[in-house]
């Protein structure tokens, strides 16, 4: 078994379970708990908690219970993002993980609802760890950064908003890096505030994560035109048809399969030259090999 096969099975589980009885204890309407719990239980890579997990681990530390409610909250946050994401005001998805969109089961309203109580939760879940105030705090203001009208909501309007209208290249990249980039950030510089690093140790990491955040956008547009609806369990084919603009829609698919071999060389340059003696990232490295097409 890799050793990364092995971190997904023996420590995701821990990050899941925080997420379900987080859901569990704090729920009180029983269809809100459902409607949740389903998008949370229909799996997903779990690439951002993932990531919490190998950078913590490459930093030469051990992941903990509060390193599992990072991790979890951030999948809280991103599971919302893609409840909204499917909505028929939004990209109108009906597959999802496999599964129907939640809103197909649960109708628009509780489906708004329940990403609005995943979002929420998850910076009440932060503020029940057993971190330093001074960390949460950090960990807070990182997160709803990230997450927020700067970060990855910036990135959705600005996604929806040039739909039908054609970006330049660098607009494009910088909605990506928004969408995308900014939660995959969160991942990678969380496991260093967790294990408190320093800041030109924390730059470093989120320089890594920026270039490993745009390749896994630009790799989710090549395979919006390149898998099959089962290979990815969610509707393929429908970016061009949106009117989106992507990488392969922009510079056609070879240059953008280039712009991600680009993205990914830069992201293994940035880590090889974190050199202290405590860092092997041979988790990270394991990961980056998971973005090559
Ligand atoms: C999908 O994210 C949305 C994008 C940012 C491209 P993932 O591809 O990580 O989705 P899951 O969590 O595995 O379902
Ligand atoms: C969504 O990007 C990114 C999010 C913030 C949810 P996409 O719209 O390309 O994601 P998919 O292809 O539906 O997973
Ligand atoms: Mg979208
Ligand atoms: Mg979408
Ligand atoms: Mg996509």
């Amino acid at each position: 078994m890799s050793s990364l096969l092995a971190l997904q099975k023996n420590e995701l589980p821990q990050v899941e379970s925080q997420i379900r009885n987080f859901i569990h204890t704090h729920t009180v309407n029983e269809q809100l708990k459902e409607s949740m719990l389903y998008s949370v239980d229909a799996g997903g890579k779990r690439l951002r908690p993932l990531l919490v997990l190998a950078t913590v681990n490459a930093l030469g530390q051990k992941s903990t219970s509060q390193t599992y409610q990072i991790a979890a909250a951030l999948e809280m946050i991103h599971t919302y993002s893609l409840i909204h994401d499917d909505l028929p005001a939004m990209d109108n998805d009906d597959l999802r993980r496999g599964r129907a969109t939640n809103h197909i089961i649960f109708g628009d309203a509780l489906a708004i609802l329940a990403g609005d109580a995943l979002l929420t939760g998850a910076f009440e879940l932060i503020t029940e760890t057993e971190l330093t105030a001074q960390k949460k705090n950090r960990l807070l203001q990182l997160l709803s950064h990230s997450a927020g009208a700067n970060g990855m909501v910036a990135g959705q309007v600005w996604d929806i908003q040039s739909e039908q209208e054609d970006l330049t290249f660098a607009e494009l990249a910088n909605l990506h890096q928004k969408k995308t980039g900014a939660l995959i950030r969160f991942a990678v510089v969380s496991g260093g505030i967790l294990t408190d690093q320093e800041e030109q140790v924390l730059s470093k990491l989120d320089d890594f994560a920026a270039h490993l955040g745009l390749a896994f956008q630009i790799r989710d547009d090549l395979l919006d035109e390149l898998a099959t609806t089962e290979q990815m369990g969610k509707k393929t084919q429908k970016d061009n048809a949106a009117g989106k603009n992507t990488y392969p829609t922009l510079l056609g698919i070879e240059k953008a399969k280039s712009a991600l071999t680009t993205e990914i060389t830069q992201a293994r340059k940035v880590l090889n030259d974190i050199s202290f003696t405590a860092f092997k990232p041979v988790f990270l490295e394991e990961i980056i090999k998971l973005f090559e097409l």
